[in-house]
This record gives structure tokens, C-alpha cells and sequence, in this order.
């Protein structure tokens, strides 16, 4: 193994992998990067103009650096042999079978992953876990490179990942911390210094956080967990605010500006989607109950449960305002992706929410400005012969004789509609639920709509 690194190989070119390696192509001109992955049209798509995955700043990134020292092809088994260093970043989603079950973190992508480096490494590699992973995959990696009949000894660091989507390239030039986490043994200790050397090129010492593997690993999983426990407590207040005439966003400005709480995710809402928090939270339930330790799982799962009862409460709230008939009722649907910024849907809100009004046989006009129109289809489980589900290309358009707009992510576009013109073509009486507390509802109720929104008294 080189001592420092020309060469490195990405396995997965998803949301994690591939604007990763986009950042470390442009800071490192003297890395040859190779991006790799078996899904034959993500890879086109990463080569094209079109980028499978939207994500501010992305494109101008990616061009920057491919072809020149960034590249994205399916040839795994080259890149991995001619790679110093290997970032695994391929998808772990919660096993849907046998033991663990819907909780634990299915690892047979990682493992398909380490079984090739195991076949093809012709001498020593750094591997690095980069995917969302439970504690000890590390472990899992070792095991199967022992099991192998390689000479060579691979060391295996676990290097979290902590950007989150909409904001990934800011939050990649300019991470509050990088964590690497290895073996505390002489070979260890090299390769963790290897890697910071990267990071080096534009993230100063001070920033880098160095650890054994299960810290590493633990942190990553209990890092999500904090943040989606205070998502579900101050959606929980945006009930009780809800009962008792306080606003949730005065609530949220009072506590935050307590400099040891901090004003940063205290953004009441429908509930937090993504494909890391209830992966991450189930995982750590997982765990908990793994090492008999029944209330510390019971208090994670609560973080879970209050998202599904924020989620669920918005849905009642809708059907309710209808005398719980939504039958052939329009519906104006703004946003289906999990958050601004982002064409991810994975575990968004918003697949609840018109599941939910699907069920009440009600006819959804959505729209979305980054979701493929196909994705929300599949999302939903149904296909454009629905005539109750409607995919609209322009936000105007879903508002014709609608009795309801209903707001499910936060786009900034969403702002600037014309809800003079909306209020104009819809049926009376208008509603508009503001699932993202985005809107300005003093405006809308002087238009005449019937406002409601999260953990907001209603507007006179
Ligand atoms: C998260 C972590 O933030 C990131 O560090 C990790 O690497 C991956 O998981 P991500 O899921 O991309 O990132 O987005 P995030 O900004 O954390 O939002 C998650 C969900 O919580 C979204 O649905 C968002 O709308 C919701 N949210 C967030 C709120 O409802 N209120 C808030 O105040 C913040
Ligand atoms: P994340 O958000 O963690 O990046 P994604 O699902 O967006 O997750 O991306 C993971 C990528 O890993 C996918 O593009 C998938 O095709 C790829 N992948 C999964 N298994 C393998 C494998 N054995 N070899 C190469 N790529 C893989």
C-alpha cells in the first residue's frame, strides 16, 4: 500500500458516494478517483448531463473534475485492483427479514462489496466504511476478508459521513468535523493518518476527529438519533401548542437562543423523512434491546413513534376539517421530496400523507420541482391509469377547482405562488394546511383561505 494516495475507488454512486467524491476530486487534483457502481443507468446518468441526484452546486462540481481526475464507470473490479484506498458507500436499508427484522440494518450490500475487494485486492488496501452502517460492521467487513483466501491484509476504517442532503456541498467544503475511526494498532493508526491526509487538503487538523472504530461507528448512528429526537420533541410541543393558543415558532426562537440549546433544528413540521433517521433510530433500538438494555430502546423508539403519531396528526387534521369526507374531493399537493432541495423521496412524509388521503378516496394534484414523476408514482404504489393521482408539472395547474392546498416540503419556490390566482380557481371554501409552516398565513387568511398549519393558533 502506497503511502500516500494516488488512487482511490467509491463503491455506490449514490446521494453519499458520488457528491463525496465529487468534493475530494475537486480538492484533490492529484487523486485519480473512480466512482464505481453495478447500476448501469446511475452511471450514465453520472456521466451525462442530467445527474441522477439534484443537489445545489452538484453539476458545477462534477463537471469541474470529470474526465480530469473524476470518473464514473461500472468497472468495479479494475478500480478496486488499481485503488490505494477503498470508500464502500453503498445502501444499507433496514432488513425486511429474519433475525432483527425491520430493525437492524441489512448489511448484504457491504458484504457483497467486501467479498469483491477480497477476490480482486491484489495487495494490501485501506477500506473505508462511508455508508450509514450499525456498530461493528467493521467486524462484519474483517470477517469476510478473513474468511478469504487473501494473503493480504486490508485495514478497515469506518469514516462517517455526515452531510445532509439539499445542503451536501456546503456542508462537504466545510464540515464542522470529519471522524475517522480505525484500529489502534501500529498499521491502524497509519492508514487513519493516510486518510486525514485527503481531508488535509482542505479541512484544517483541528477539524479531524480520531478514534477507535466503534466510537466511530456509534457516533454516527447516535449523531442522527439526537437530531431526529429533537425534531419529534419540538413537533411534540407543536401539539400542545396547538391546544393552548402559543406559536410554535415563538417557542422554538425563546428556547433556542439558550446558547446551550442552540436555534438549529427546532423547525416544527409534518415529521423528519430521509433515508438516514429511522434507519439509524431502529438500528440503535436494535441495539439497546441486543444488549438487554429494554428502556434505553424503549426511550429511542419513542423518537419514532412521535414522528409517526406528528405524521398521522397532520393526516387526521385534514380529513377531519371535511367532516371526515374527502371522498372525490381535489387536493392541491406542494411537495413530495423529504425535505427542500433534494429529488430524494425516501421515507418522505409526503408518501404517508397522500397514502393516507388515497385511502380516503380523495384526487391528489401533485407536484414536485425535482421528483421524477415515476418516482412518486412508484412511491405511492399506483401508475398514471389512476385517475386519482395526478402528476402536475407546474404548481398553477394543481389548483384548478381544488378544496385544499396542502404544503408537504419546503420549497422556497413555494412562497412565491400567486395565492390570489390559486384562491380564484379553487372550490369554496379554499384550505390551505401548511405542513411546513412555510407560508405566509396572515396573507392567505386576508385572501379569504382557512388557514392551518403546525403549532400555530389559527389566524383570526
Ligand atoms: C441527516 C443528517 O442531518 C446528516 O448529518 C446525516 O449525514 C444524514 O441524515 P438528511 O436526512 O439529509 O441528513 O437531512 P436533515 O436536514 O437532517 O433532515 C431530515 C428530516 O428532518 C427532513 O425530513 C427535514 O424536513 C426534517 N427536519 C429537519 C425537520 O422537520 N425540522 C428541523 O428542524 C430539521
Ligand atoms: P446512499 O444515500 O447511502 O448514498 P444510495 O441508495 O443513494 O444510498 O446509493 C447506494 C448505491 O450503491 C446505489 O447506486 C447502488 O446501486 C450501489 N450498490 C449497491 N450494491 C452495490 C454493489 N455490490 N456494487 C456496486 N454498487 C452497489
Amino acid at each position: 500500500m502506497a503511502s500516500k494516495i494516488h488512487k482511490i475507488c467509491c463503491v455506490g454512486a449514490g446521494y453519499v458516494g458520488g457528491p463525496t467524491m465529487s468534493m475530494i476530486a475537486h480538492k484533490c487534483p492529484d487523486i485519480r478517483i473512480d466512482v464505481v457502481d453495478i447500476n448501469e443507468k446511475r452511471i450514465a446518468a453520472w456521466n451525462s448531463e442530467t445527474l441522477p441526484i439534484y443537489e445545489p452546486g452538484l453539476s458545477e462540481l462534477v463537471t469541474g473534475s470529470r474526465g480530469r481526475n473524476l470518473f464514473f464507470s461500472t468497472e468495479i473490479e479494475r478500480a478496486i485492483r488499481e485503488a490505494d484506498i477503498i470508500f464502500i458507500s453503498v445502501n444499507t436499508p433496514t432488513k425486511t427479514y429474519g433475525q432483527g427484522a425491520h430493525r437492524a440494518a441489512d448489511l448484504c450490500y457491504v458484504e457483497a462489496v467486501s467479498r469483491i475487494i477480497a477476490e480482486n485486492a491484489e495487495e494490501p488496501k485501506i477500506v473505508v466504511e462511508k455508508s450509514t452502517i450499525p456498530v461493528r460492521t467493521a467486524e462484519a467487513i474483517r470477517a469476510v476478508f478473513d474468511a478469504s483466501d487473501t494473503e493480504h491484509h486490508h485495514e478497515v476504517l469506518s469514516n462517517p459521513e455526515f452531510l445532509a442532503e439539499g445542503t451536501a456541498i456546503s456542508d462537504l467544503e466545510s464540515p464542522d468535523r470529519i471522524l475517522i475511526g480505525g484500529e489502534q494498532t501500529p498499521g491502524g493508526l497509519k492508514a487513519i493518518n493516510q486518510l486525514a491526509d485527503i481531508y488535509n487538503h482542505w479541512v484544517s487538523e483541528d477539524k479531524i476527529i480520531k478514534t477507535n472504530l466503534w466510537s466511530s461507528e456509534l457516533s454516527k448512528l447516535v449523531a442522527n438519533a439526537f437530531l431526529a429526537q429533537r425534531v419529534s420533541s419540538i413537533n411534540s410541543i407543536s401539539a400542545l401548542c396547538e391546544k393552548t393558543g402559543a406559536n410554535i415558532d415563538e417557542v422554538a426562537k425563546a428556547i433556542g437562543s439558550d446558547s446551550r440549546i442552540g436555534p438549529k433544528f427546532l423547525k416544527a413540521s409534518i415529521g423528519f423523512g430521509g433515508s438516514c433517521f429511522e434507519k439509524d433510530l431502529l438500528n440503535l433500538v436494535y441495539l439497546c434491546e441486543h444488549f438487554g438494555l429494554p428502556e434505553a430502546a424503549q426511550y429511542w423508539e419513542s423518537v419514532l413513534q412521535m414522528n409517526d403519531w406528528q405524521k398521522k396528526r397532520f393526516a387526521d387534521q385534514i380529513v377531519d376539517s371535511f367532516f371526515n369526507t374527502i371522498n372525490d374531493k381535489v387536493i392541491s399537493i406542494l411537495g413530495f421530496a423529504f425535505k427542500k432541495d433534494t429529488n430524494d423521496t425516501r421515507k418522505s412524509p409526503a408518501i404517508d400523507v397522500c397514502k393516507r388521503l388515497l385511502d380516503e378516496k380523495a384526487k391528489l394534484l401533485i407536484y414536485d420541482p425535482k421528483v421524477e414523476v415515476n418516482k412518486i408514482y412508484d412511491d405511492l404504489g399506483t401508475d398514471e391509469e389512476n385517475p386519482n393521482v395526478v402528476i402536475c408539472s407546474d404548481p398553477n395547474q394543481t389548483f384548478e377547482n381544488a378544496q385544499a392546498i396542502i404544503t408537504l416540503t419546503e420549497w422556497d419556490a413555494f412562497k412565491d405562488i400567486d395565492y390570489e390566482a390559486a384562491y380564484q380557481a379553487m372550490q369554496k371554501p379554499a384550505w390551505i394546511f401548511d405542513g411546513r409552516n412555510v407560508l405566509d398565513h396572515k396573507k392567505l387568511t386576508e385572501i379569504g383561505f382557512q388557514v392551518r398549519s403546525i403549532g400555530k393558533p389559527h389566524e383570526p
